[in-house]
């Protein structure tokens, strides 16, 4: 990738007026934080999705800030120009004013976030607004919200009906007028994203939204299919590493087993005085 200069909410929305895709992956570490940046997305996402794909829980609700906080500061060490925001964990901008901005204000001061991630419509476009009005870029999410996956009874599509559409319109206009610079919009259907993406000034990022938004967002271990046993429909696996791994982990247990590494190879030296010294001094041969 021949692009240098670091990625902002301005080249996000030139890029939207543009029909320049924007490509956004997660990452939750410094090794693929560093591939993904040097295979030239955009936007790097530290999803609160690491409680699920990182952390073994089966939702993102048990993640907290202390999660997003570690993960974030490793990120960012290795990205220098994609755009890095931070998603903001289960009920972290859902008290007062004060602990919201200070909790999204951590991410960026502590973690070097350039902007946070909330789950929401309409009724959280006021959060987004103080928080952008404290100088924080908001990205916003509705759709599947997945924090809110025991209120909405599971991992489902959303907007599917007249109503639920205009909801989702309506929201993404209010998040929009709140000050957000980018929305994800997430298990929509394609035709319901296309007109909320044709709708708003700023840009959508879909995931499973179809290929009517600005961009698209995956998670890191579903696109690579690091040991991730359901697959989304809405996935791409663009590469078996989990086989890889299983494959090289099971050839190292092998050759452990039957002498063969470390080869020599793989060993050093000492010197014929040491040991000599050595069995000198009693060691057996
Ligand atoms: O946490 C996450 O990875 C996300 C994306 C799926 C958009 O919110």
């Amino acid at each position: 990738m021949t692009r240098t200069q670091a990625v902002t909410t301005a080249t996000l929305r030139k890029q939207k007026q543009e029909k320049n895709p924007i490509a956004v992956i997660t990452a939750y570490d410094y090794p693929s934080a560093k591939l993904v940046e040097e295979a030239g997305v955009d936007v790097i996402l530290v999803g609160d999705s690491l409680g699920m794909v990182v952390l073994g829980y089966d939702s993102t609700v048990p993640v907290t800030m202390d999660d997003m906080l570690h993960h974030t500061k490793a990120v960012t060490r290795a990205a220098k120009r994609a755009f890095v925001v931070a998603d903001m964990p289960f009920l972290s901008y859902h008290g007062s004013v004060e602990q919201t901005i200070a909790n999204a204000g951590r991410l960026m001061q502590e973690g070097l976030a350039k902007a946070v991630k909330i789950e929401g419509g309409s009724e959280i476009a006021p959060v987004v607004k103080k928080l952008t009005q404290a100088g924080i870029p908001v990205m916003a999410h509705i759709g599947l919200t997945p924090q809110a996956v025991h209120q909405l009874g599971g991992f489902k599509v959303q907007g599917r009906d007249a109503a639920a559409a205009r909801k989702l319109l309506a929201d993404a206009q209010a998040l929009a007028d709140a000050g957000a610079f980018a929305i994800v919009l997430e298990c929509v259907p394609e035709e319901v994203a296309a007109v909320i993406s044709k709708s708003i000034d700023i840009p959508t990022i879909g995931i499973g939204a179809g290929a009517g938004c600005d961009g698209q967002v995956l998670v890191f271990h579903d696109v690579v299919s690091f040991a991730s046993s359901i697959k989304p429909k809405f996935v791409k696996q663009y590469v078996q590493v989990g086989e890889l791994i299983e494959t090289a982990v099971s050839s190292y247990v092998k050759e452990v087993k039957a002498g063969s590494f470390p080869g020599k190879e793989h060993v050093f030296h000492a010197d014929e005085e040491t040991v000599a010294h050595l069995y000198g001094e009693g060691v057996k041969a």
